[in-house]
């Protein structure tokens, strides 16, 4: 079982989006936390619920975001988050059908696997882009001053 915890290595260069990182790997931890019986099973539910609602509003913001910025790789990207998506909802089925029986440490160990490789190659380079273009958009439209 690993806890895994947002770091400044996993910036993304965008405050929101970093935010929503460290959410969702908190998020995770608390299902280790069922596991290691820290955490009531009667908040499971409703816990699958905020781990899959808070996922499909964060990788909708990353495809608008994308999408925006003409990412090159939007489609790729969100196949990726789409799969990952499949599988959380399979996870939580798998939790519904048979509680009892549910692994929680490998669960929560495949998905924060999943989230750390995914923010560390594919939204990184989403962050380059989303970055480089808001500086081209800010130094087009800065009003000319008197010092420059
Ligand atoms: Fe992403």
């Amino acid at each position: 079982m690993v806890e895994i915890t947002w770091s400044e290595k996993m910036s993304v260069g965008n405050s929101a989006l970093d935010w929503d990182h460290k959410t969702l790997l908190d998020l995770l931890n608390r299902f280790h936390g069922v596991a290691a019986g820290q955490v009531n099973p009667s908040e499971v539910p409703a816990l699958f619920t905020e781990l899959v609602r808070y996922t499909e509003y964060h990788f909708q913001i990353e495809e608008r975001l994308m999408r925006l910025a003409g990412y090159a790789e939007l489609d790729k990207h969100k196949e990726m988050h789409a799969a990952l998506v499949s599988r959380l909802l399979a996870f939580q089925s798998q939790y519904l059908e048979a509680p009892e029986r549910f692994n929680f440490t490998a669960m929560a160990d495949f998905l924060s696997d999943w989230l750390v490789r995914h923010i560390l190659r594919e939204d990184m380079k989403m962050g380059e882009v989303l970055q480089s273009v808001a500086k081209t958009i800010t130094r087009r439209s800065a009003p000319s001053t008197s010092s420059s």
